[in-house]
This record gives C-alpha cells, sequence and structure tokens, in this order.
C-alpha cells in the first residue's frame, strides 16, 4: 500500500476529497505516479492510518484506486481492513476486461469500469447536508457513438485495434518461417498528407513549420513512443480516423506530426478538385482543436481565442492576411 494521504479534489469548495492509492505490486507503479508520492509504504495499516488522519483533516469522501491481482475478492478484503472508505475504484489487470456491476462491503463501494478503455465509470457525488454525499456510479460503454469528445472516441478504436494488429503480426511470422511473401496491402485515403497540400500552399507549409504542431512525433520520438499506437491519434494526422490510414509505419511517414488535415479535415478531394473551395475546410471550429487538446493531455486549459495567434502566422490565416 502507498501512502497518498493528501486531500486532493475540493471540488467547487463542496467536498473535501481524498484518494487513497492502494498497489500491491511495486513493480506496477510508474513513475510518473512514483514522481507524486515521496514516499512508498505498501501496508495496509499504513493506508489504514492515512485514511483515519484524512477523516480527521477532513475529507468526507475518501477514494482508493486499487491495482491488485484477483479483483473484487481482494478489493472486498481490502474494503473490510480500511473499513472507513467510500469509493475503491478497481483498475485494469484486476478483474477480466468487462465491467463489473458495483459491489457493496458496508458503505464502501467497489467499482470496475474493465479494462483497455473500453468503458466509463463516472460516479456523480452529489451533497445536500453535513451527513456526507450521497454517490451513484455508472458505466458507460465508449462507442464511436461517444462523439463530443474525439479524445475519448479514439480509446474505444484503440484497443480493437491493438488486438488486429496482434494477429496480423503472428500471420506475418508464420508467413515468414514459410518463406511465404507479404502480401501488398493498399488503403484508399480521404488524407492527401502535408507532402500534397505543400505543394501549392509554400506559405501555409513554411509557417506551420514554425509551429510546436510541426515536432509533435519529434516530441514522441524524445520519449521512445513514436511508434506507440496509443499516442499517434494526436501526435500524427488522421490516424485510425476515418479516410486515415491504420498503418503504423505509415502514420509515421507520410502522416507524421498535426498536419494541415488535423484541423481542415481530409481533404484529398480537395487536392484532386478543380473548384478549390471543395473538399477541404477553411473554419476550422475549436472542437477540432479539443478534441486532441484534452484536459488529460494539455498543460492546463487550452483557450481558443488566445491559442489562435500561436498557430497561425504570415503566410497562415495570419490576422493581417484575412
Ligand atoms: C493543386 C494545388 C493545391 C493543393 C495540392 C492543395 N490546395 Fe488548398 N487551395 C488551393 C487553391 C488554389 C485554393 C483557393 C484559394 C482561394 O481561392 O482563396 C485553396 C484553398 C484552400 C483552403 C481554403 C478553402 C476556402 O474555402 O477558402 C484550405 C483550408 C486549403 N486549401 C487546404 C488545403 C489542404 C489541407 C491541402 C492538402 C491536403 C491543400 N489545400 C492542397 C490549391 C491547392
Ligand atoms: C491532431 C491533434 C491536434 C489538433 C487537432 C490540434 N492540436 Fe494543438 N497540439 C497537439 C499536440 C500533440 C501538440 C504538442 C506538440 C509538441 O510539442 O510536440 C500541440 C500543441 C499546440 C500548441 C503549443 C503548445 C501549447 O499548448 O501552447 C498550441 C498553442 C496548440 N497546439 C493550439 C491548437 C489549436 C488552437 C488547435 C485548433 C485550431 C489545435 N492546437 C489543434 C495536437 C493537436
Ligand atoms: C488525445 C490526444 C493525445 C494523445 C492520445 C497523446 N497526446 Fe501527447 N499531447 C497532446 C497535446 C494536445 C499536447 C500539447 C499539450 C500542451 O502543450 O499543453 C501533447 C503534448 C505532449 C508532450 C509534450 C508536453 C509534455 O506533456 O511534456 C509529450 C511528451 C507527449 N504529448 C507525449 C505523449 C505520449 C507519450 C503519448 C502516448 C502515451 C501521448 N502524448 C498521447 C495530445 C495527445
Ligand atoms: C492547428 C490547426 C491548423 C493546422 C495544423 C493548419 N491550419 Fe490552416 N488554418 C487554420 C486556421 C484556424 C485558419 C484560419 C481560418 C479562418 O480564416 O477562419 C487556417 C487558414 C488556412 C488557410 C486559408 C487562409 C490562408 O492562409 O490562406 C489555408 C489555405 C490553410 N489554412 C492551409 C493550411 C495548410 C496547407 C496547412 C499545413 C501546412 C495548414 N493549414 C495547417 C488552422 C490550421
Amino acid at each position: 500500500m502507498m501512502n497518498f494521504d493528501r486531500i486532493l479534489i475540493d471540488f467547487e469548495k463542496l467536498e473535501p476529497t481524498a484518494v487513497i492509492l492502494v498497489v500491491e505490486d511495486e513493480t506496477q507503479v510508474r513513475d510518473s505516479v512514483r514522481e507524486l508520492i515521496e514516499e512508498t509504504d505498501y501496508s495496509v495499516e499504513t493506508a489504514k492510518a492515512s485514511v483515519q488522519s484524512l477523516r480527521q483533516r477532513g475529507a468526507r469522501t475518501i477514494v482508493g484506486l486499487l491495482h491488485v491481482s484477483e479483483g473484487v475478492t481482494r478489493a472486498t478484503e481490502i474494503a473490510r481492513a480500511l473499513d472507513d472508505v467510500d469509493v475503491l475504484v478497481l483498475g485494469h489487470g484486476s478483474d477480466d476486461p468487462a465491467p463489473r456491476p458495483t459491489v457493496m462491503v458496508g458503505r464502501t463501494r467497489i467499482v470496475y469500469a474493465g479494462a483497455n478503455g473500453t468503458h466509463l465509470g463516472r460516479i456523480d457525488a452529489r451533497s445536500f447536508d453535513a451527513g456526507g454525499p450521497t454517490l451513484e456510479d455508472r458505466t458507460l460503454a465508449l462507442t464511436k457513438s461517444v462523439p463530443e469528445q474525439p479524445g475519448v472516441g479514439f480509446l474505444a478504436v484503440i484497443e480493437p485495434e491493438l488486438a488486429k494488429m496482434a494477429t496480423e503480426k503472428a500471420a506475418a511470422a508464420e508467413r515468414r518461417k514459410k518463406g511465404q511473401k507479404e502480401p501488398e496491402v493498399y488503403e484508399n485515403w480521404g488524407y492527401g498528407s502535408n507532402g500534397a497540400c505543400g505543394l501549392c500552399h509554400t506559405s501555409e507549409l513554411a509557417q506551420w513549420k514554425t509551429t510546436e504542431h510541426a515536432h509533435a512525433l519529434d516530441t514522441l520520438k524524445k520519449s521512445g513512443h513514436d511508434r506507440d499506437p496509443a499516442c499517434l491519434g494526436c501526435h500524427t494526422t488522421g490516424y485510425l480516423q476515418r479516410g486515415g490510414t491504420r498503418f503504423v509505419e505509415t502514420a509515421v511517414k507520410q502522416f507524421s506530426d498535426v498536419g494541415c488535415e488535423s484541423c481542415h479535415g481530409a481533404s484529398v478531394l480537395h487536392v484532386r478538385s478543380i473548384d478549390k473551395k471543395k473538399g477541404t475546410s477553411r473554419k476550422v471550429e475549436p472542437r477540432v482543436c479539443f478534441g486532441c487538446h484534452t484536459p488529460d493531455q494539455n498543460l492546463g486549459t487550452l483557450d481558443y481565442a488566445t491559442a489562435l495567434p500561436s498557430i497561425l502566422g504570415p503566410g497562415h490565416g495570419a490576422v493581417g492576411d484575412r
């Protein structure tokens, strides 16, 4: 168990809420989490002491994040041992991939939204009196019909895609063993790629190169994630989108970075058409930006109006040019 006894969230000053983290296999703790927590200690006793101390300091809702084996069975034991926790959230790998109905152990609510980002668990906390909030939880399936948050929509497509990639990799290995040739694979792209846009829009391309969007793949390279499908959706153009490539190599080589069509939309028809007003979108709605600049990825909140000047400039949609 880790000692993570800080009061973290105070949503709209309504509820002092605290989060504790329970991890029973230290090798599972990511460096990013480690950075948040100075001290680590894995005993149930420490977590219990944290819970008591948090209550004394005024936490009205305590949420425990679990990364344990044996799923609900173990979570039930931990709930009993900790005694006074409101919610225990089971992490991935701790149970089967499908979400589970909520289990109540005394007053502790054990929730599990399944693995692989196919579902989203949501807990509503409503506070009307001094007795602590009423909690209500539900699980949302992240299907493609969840449109208003493309970053979330991306999570829904990535898992099936990873499974497909694994199958294809195995089939390719089998072919190699048998000395068979790799079949040619064709894709019909709706995206034209930056190379194509730059043939005519030289000033826009030159300006775009000065923006951080032009280095998005380099950024991934620095951390060794430039072949990681989970990152390419926002650091390349059109990956796994309708009309975009589904191959990592193609995404990296032909559609690297946050290119023209990340904002203007898939524009191969514009490249081909005679009427150059068609097949692309000049206007870039804020939701296009927020599709990638999601709260979990963005450092701070992106403000559309103040952000625009840093992605536009002379030669490309500069205020003075319009
Ligand atoms: C063969 C040359 C050519 C290529 C290639 C090309 N464009 Fe264009 N584009 C034009 C011309 C010409 C216009 C019209 C300019 C005007 O009339 O104001 C235009 C206009 C645009 C507009 C403004 C549309 C509007 O309604 O005002 C956008 C956005 C645009 N292009 C994006 C792209 C993107 C993205 C690509 C790459 C996929 C691309 N273009 C490739 C020639 C090209
Ligand atoms: C396809 C995903 C994607 C879209 C769409 C997108 N961005 Fe970005 N944006 C990124 C990524 C990734 C970075 C980080 C690039 C880097 O530093 O490697 C970034 C960086 C930025 C930065 C510089 C860093 C910062 O936060 O100050 C600004 C400003 C920005 N984007 C504004 C916008 C605006 C405005 C729009 C819409 C008009 C937009 N972006 C659309 C992915 C996207
Ligand atoms: C939902 C879209 C999205 C996904 C998926 C995504 N990123 Fe980003 N990433 C962004 C945006 C937007 C920015 C710019 C954030 C800013 O400047 O505020 C960014 C910036 C970054 C940066 C530079 C700023 C920083 O945080 O230090 C790094 C590094 C980075 N991303 C790595 C990754 C890695 C690694 C992955 C995959 C594990 C990934 N990103 C997946 C959207 C995304
Ligand atoms: C981060 C989002 C973003 C990216 C990436 C981007 N643009 Fe734009 N672009 C915009 C916005 C916003 C405008 C201004 C739209 C308006 O006039 O309302 C614009 C305007 C334009 C225009 C019309 C005004 C002008 O300057 O001619 C063209 C053409 C264009 N972009 C082409 C491109 C090309 C080509 C690329 C890639 C080299 C590119 N854009 C990359 C957001 C983007």
